[in-house]
């Protein structure tokens, strides 16, 4: 697998959840597999082993990037870094706080070449899979710079879309610095894009398959609403895409295991949730006089458009009327940062709000609330409503990708338009629903009760390589 973000490594998002724990699903059940990514400035390399010393990457012009290998083995899964200090020894992932790496193309450009490297020195794989724009170069390389080169015959490409908003767009100057071959795959059924140089869409036209991480994804992103632009492309490709939920990780996320929790619970003993929740709203600084009958919304996100959380500041008034508590734990775009700052100032006793990331948080949210709130534009899989799930926190989300799949009339509540009004009716309606305690808690229940462990998943992907193995 190539990718730029793995758990507990490199975290921005729900990617890095699945990096973590699909490899070690698909090794129980018997695969044999490496993960492919870059030794960023901040991730603490002390315990692992340099495997490999001079493994150069060579682009357009003599350009050459001297990278070493180092391994970290984890429940039976290679993670390999590739340690290039000119391109990941700074501090930031994708970019700081003045915005996005301007050679992000490059770095991942490096990348790819280097997992390529390690297919034909180090660990030789029947599938690459690739994840994502910053892995998409792989099946550019593999069917044109090295389409006849016999070290990678036999070699197929699986991408992962898990995000199509994020492509990888960047302007045709970057076509030396990457090193492709212009003549053969800068034109419209290629790489080329409105004259930029699109990666992702590369990866779309190369790989000899495409997953997306719901079902109903893979159906969304053929239609013009969800296609980013890149449906006409999606539906011709259609035959050669599936789409496969992604799993969480119960040993990290069950409250009754968690190790960041106050006190632990489960389906058949719900007290711990009511100590989580208190102690939550303590962490707060809000009142916990009523604990059983006032609702506490949650929210863990990034601040992006995609999240739809405009919409519930549109609507913040009518919530704060309806009486109910909410906590907010997000970052990114720096209005809502204020608006939601601006509202826990307001009024503390209905409205927290913490900025930045922090993952004990987070756990503690989804135990202490008694909804957690998704409103999404769109949602490849997205992975808190089913933390939510697990957690007998009722998901109240927009009908849309891996909300619509993971979450039932009966295990939660869903809205269709992407309206502050739809999304208000729904949390109302959802409050009165609280209030009737036996079936609010048969509600929790039930979804207390599923299973999106890995198990299934991970045996759809190891069915779809080895298809492609034949
Ligand atoms: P996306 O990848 O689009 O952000 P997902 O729902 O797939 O959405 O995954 C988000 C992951 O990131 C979850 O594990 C969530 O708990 C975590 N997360 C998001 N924001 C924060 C934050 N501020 N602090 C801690 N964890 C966060
Ligand atoms: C992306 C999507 C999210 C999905 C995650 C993991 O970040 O936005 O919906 O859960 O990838 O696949």
């Amino acid at each position: 697998m190539v990718t730029s973000e793995a758990a507990p490594f490199a975290k921005t998002g729900g990617l890095a959840d699945v990096l973590g724990s699909l490899p070690p699903a698909l090794v129980e059940r018997g695969e044999e597999v490496a993960v492919v990514l870059p030794a960023y400035a901040s991730i603490d390399l002390s315990g692992a082993e340099r495997i490999y010393n001079e493994l150069t990457v060579w682009m357009d012009g003599g350009s050459r990037y001297d990278c070493s290998v180092e391994r970290i083995v984890r429940q039976g899964v290679h993670y390999l870094f590739v340690n290039c200090p000119p391109m990941y020894q700074r501090p930031g992932i994708y970019g700081d706080r003045h915005g996005d790496f301007g050679d992000n193309h490059l770095r991942f450009a490096v990348l790819c070449r280097a997992a390529l490297a390690i297919s034909s020195r180090i660990f030789r794989p029947d599938v690459i899979h690739c994840h994502d724009w910053q892995a998409s170069l792989v099946p550019v390389y593999l069917k044109s710079t090295f389409r006849h080169d016999p070290v990678f015959y036999g070699i197929k490409t699986l991408l992962t879309i898990h995000n199509l908003g994020y492509q990888g767009r960047f302007g045709a100057s970057v076509l030396p610095d990457i090193a492709v071959p212009v003549q053969d795959v800068m034109h419209p059924e290629g790489i080329e894009y409105f004259g930029d140089v699109n990666l992702l869409k590369g990866g779309i036209v190369y790989s000899d398959y495409i997953t997306t991480v719901s079902p109903r994804y893979a159906q969304e992103i053929q239609t013009p609403e969800f296609g980013f632009g890149l449906d006409p492309l999606l539906r011709a490709r259609r035959f050669f895409i599936a789409g496969i939920l992604n799993g969480v990780d119960y040993a990290e996320w069950n409250p009754q295991t968690d190790r960041y929790l106050p006190a632990w619970y489960d389906e058949a003993s719900l007290a711990g949730k009511l100590t989580c929740k208190k102690a939550l709203l303590e962490e707060f600084y809000m009142p916990t006089d009523k604990l059983e009958t006032r609702p506490l919304l949650g929210i863990v996100s990034r601040f992006a458009h995609q999240k739809g959380l405009d919409l519930v500041a549109d609507c913040i008034q009518g919530i704060a009327d309806l009486g109910v508590q909410m906590v907010v734990l997000g970052s990114g775009d720096a209005a809502l940062e204020r608006t939601f700052g601006s509202f826990a100032q307001a009024r503390p006793e209905q409205f927290g709000y913490r900025g930045g990331y922090n993952e004990g948080l987070a756990h503690r949210i989804e135990a202490g609330s008694d909804m957690f709130l998704m409103p999404s534009r769109y949602e490849p899989c997205g992975l808190n409503q089913i933390y939510s799930l697990k957690y007998g926190t009722i998901p109240v989300v927009r009908a849309t990708g891996g909300l619509d799949d993971a979450v039932t009339a009966s295990t939660g509540f869903k809205f269709f338009n992407s309206t502050a009004h739809d999304l208000y009716n729904c949390i109302r309606y959802a409050t009165t629903q609280f209030a009737a305690r036996e079936s609010w808690e048969q509600r929790m229940r039930l979804g207390m009760m599923q299973d999106f462990s890995w198990a299934l998943s991970a045996e759809r992907y190891a069915e779809l390589y080895r298809r492609l193995r034949q």
